[in-house]
C-alpha cells in the first residue's frame, strides 16, 4: 500500500519505517528509501498541523515523468492515480509557512466546486522535494493561450489549423460560464489571476478555468519577483491591482469586477490572436502642449484592438457594433463600478454566438483536434490520444455490433410478422370453407324439411280422397 494511503488511515510512522525496512531485502535502493522517509516525515508534519487535510489525500499516485509544463506558481507534471491525471506543485521558494494555512483552505474550497467550465479538483498528492502537497486535478488537452500562441520552445504546432470565431466564441462563453459559477457563490468566489494561461481545454475543445486556489494561495505580489514565465500575467489585471494600496494583506478588497476585467484581455488575445504583451504606458505627451495626459487601459491596448477589429470585420456589416467589441470595451472599464457584472457579459455573448455558424464550430472542433493530435507535443498525449482512439474505436465496434443485433432482431420479427400473416390468410380460408359447408347443410336441411313437410302433405291428402 502506498505510504499516502498508510497515513490517511492513521497508521504510525513506526509501523510506515518498520514495513520500508522491510522492503529492503525487495532490492529497493538507499537513495528511493531517504527520499521516501523525508516524504513520510514531510507529509506526516503537515498532516499533523493540518488533520483536515487528511480526507484528500490520494492513495497509489504515480508520477509518469511527463512535465505538461510550468508557470508562475508552480509547475505541473503528469501523473496516474490510476486514471491520467495532472499534479501542480506550487514552486518551493513561494511555499512560506503561512502559505499552508490557505492552501489547505483552498483545498476544501475547491473540493466543494462542481461545474463543467472549472477544472476538477481530485485531492492532494505528496511528492518528494516540496513542504506543500501537490494539487491534482484531471488532466487536459492543452491550454487557451498554447492554442493561439503556441510556445516556440520545444516543439511548435507547425501549421496549425486556424481556430474560427465560432469556436473562439463558444470557448469564451465556457470562461464566462465557469466565472459566472464562481461570482454566483454565496460568498462569490473571486479568481484573481484569470488569464488564457489558465483557460485549459479538454478533448472536446471545452474551455475550463484552472488554477482556482493558486493564486488566493500564494500573494501574487511574492510571485512578481520571481515569475518564471509569462510577464504578461500583469496585462490581465486592472489599474487597481497595481495601485499601491494594493499590498498582499488588501488582496481581498479586490471584488469581482476584477475578473470581469481580465475576462475582457482574454477576449482581446483570444479574437486577436496577439498577446498583448507591450500595452501602452499610462501616460503620453500632448504634441501640442506637451503636458502629461493619461491613457484610459482600453487606449493602452488599442494596438491589439486593430487585430480584434481584422477578425471581426466581416461580421461588422451586421451590427452598428459588434456585441465582441462592446464587451472588450465595457470589461475594460478603468472604474470597477462601470464594469458589467459577468450574466450581462453572457447576454453579450449569447448574442456574438447568434452571427456565427454553430454547424462550422463543430467541423472546426475536429480539425483543431486532428491538428493537435497529428503534432503531438510529448509521448504521453500521444499515449492519451491513443486512448481516446482506442475507446473511440471500442465503442463504434460495440455500436456496430449492437446495430447489427438489431437489423438480425428486425430481420426475425419481418420473418415471423409474414408467417403470422400466413397463418391469418390460411385461417381466413378454413373459416371461409366451414361457413361454406355450414350454407350448405343448411340448404340441405332445409330442403329436406320442405319435402318432408310436402309428402306429408300429401299423404294426407290422398288419405281423404280415399
Ligand atoms: N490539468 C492540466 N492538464 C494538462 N496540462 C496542464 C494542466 N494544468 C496545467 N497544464 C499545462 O501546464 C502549463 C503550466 O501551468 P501552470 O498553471 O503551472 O502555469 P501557467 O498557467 O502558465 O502560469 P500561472 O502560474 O500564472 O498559472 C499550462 O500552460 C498547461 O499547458
Ligand atoms: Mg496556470
Amino acid at each position: 500500500m502506498k505510504i499516502a494511503a498508510q497515513l490517511q488511515q492513521g497508521v504510525t510512522i513506526q509501523r510506515i519505517m518498520d514495513n520500508v525496512r522491510d522492503t529492503i531485502s525487495s532490492g529497493i535502493t538507499r537513495e528511493h528509501l531517504r527520499e521516501t522517509n523525508i516524504v513520510v516525515i514531510m507529509a506526516e508534519e503537515f498532516l499533523r498541523d493540518h488533520p483536515r487535510l487528511r480526507s484528500f489525500v490520494l492513495s497509489d499516485v504515480q508520477l509518469t515523468g511527463t512535465e505538461l509544463g510550468s508557470g508562475a506558481y508552480g509547475k505541473v507534471e503528469e501523473i496516474v492515480v490510476p486514471l491520467c491525471a495532472a499534479a501542480k506543485t506550487i514552486h518551493p521558494f513561494l511555499q512560506e509557512a503561512k502559505a499552508s494555512t490557505e492552501f489547505v483552505r483552498e483545498c476544501q474550497l475547491m473540493s466543494s466546486l462542481s461545474h463543467p467550465n472549472i477544472v476538477k479538483f481530485l485531492g492532494v498528492a505528496f511528492f518528494p522535494g516540496s513542504r506543500l502537497p501537490a494539487l491534482v486535478m484531471e488532466r487536459l488537452l492543452t491550454s487557451l493561450h498554447d492554442l493561439l500562441d503556441p510556445d516556440p520552445d520545444p516543439s511548435p504546432l507547425s501549421n496549425p489549423t486556424p481556430v474560427s470565431m465560432a469556436l473562439k466564441c463558444s470557448i469564451l462563453h465556457n470562461v464566462a460560464c465557469g466565472l459566472a459559477y464562481l461570482h454566483g457563490r454565496l460568498p462569490p468566489i473571486i479568481h484573481r489571476d484569470l488569464s488564457a494561461r489558465n483557460v485549459l481545454l479538454d478533448f472536446d475543445m471545452v474551455g475550463k478555468i484552472t488554477d482556482l486556489g493558486v493564486a488566493r494561495t500564494v500573494p501574487r505580489l511574492m510571485v512578481a519577483a520571481t515569475m518564471t514565465k509569462g510577464p504578461g500575467a500583469s496585462v490581465y489585471m486592472p489599474p487597481e491591482a497595481s495601485a499601491p494600496a494594493a499590498s498582499n494583506t488588501q488582496m481581498s478588497k479586490y471584488d469581482a469586477s476584477i475578473d470581469v476585467f481580465s475576462f475582457g484581455v482574454v477576449t482581446i488575445f483570444t479574437i486577436g490572436e496577439k498577446f498583448p504583451c507591450d500595452p501602452l504606458p499610462h501616460t503620453y505627451a500632448d504634441e501640442k502642449t506637451g503636458l502629461l495626459q493619461a491613457r484610459t487601459e482600453l487606449q493602452r491596448r488599442s494596438n491589439y484592438m486593430r487585430y480584434v477589429n481584422n477578425q471581426l470585420r466581416a461580421f461588422h456589416q451586421l451590427y452598428a457594433k459588434h456585441p465582441l467589441i462592446l464587451l472588450i470595451q465595457q470589461c475594460l472599464q478603468n472604474f470597477p463600478s462601470k464594469r458589467p457584472d459577468i450574466r450581462e457579459v453572457l447576454c453579450l455573448l449569447e448574442q456574438a454566438r447568434g452571427c456565427f455558424n454553430q454547424e462550422e464550430c463543430e467541423r472546426n472542433k475536429l480539425e483543431v483536434l486532428q491538428s493537435i493530435q497529428s503534432q503531438p507535443r510529448d509521448q504521453n498525449l500521444a499515449c492519451v490520444l491513443q486512448d481516446l482512439k482506442t475507446v473511440n474505436a471500442d465503442l463504434q465496434a460495440y455500436v456496430q455490433a449492437k446495430e447489427r443485433e438489431l437489423a438480425q432482431a428486425h430481420q426475425q420479427l419481418i420473418l415471423k410478422e409474414e408467417r403470422l400473416q400466413i397463418s391469418e390468410r390460411e385461417r381466413q380460408d378454413m373459416d371461409r370453407e366451414l361457413a361454406d359447408v355450414n350454407h350448405k347443410l343448411t340448404q340441405k336441411v332445409c330442403i329436406e324439411l320442405v319435402f318432408g313437410s310436402f309428402s306429408a302433405i300429401g299423404g294426407c291428402k290422398c288419405r281423404r280422397k280415399n
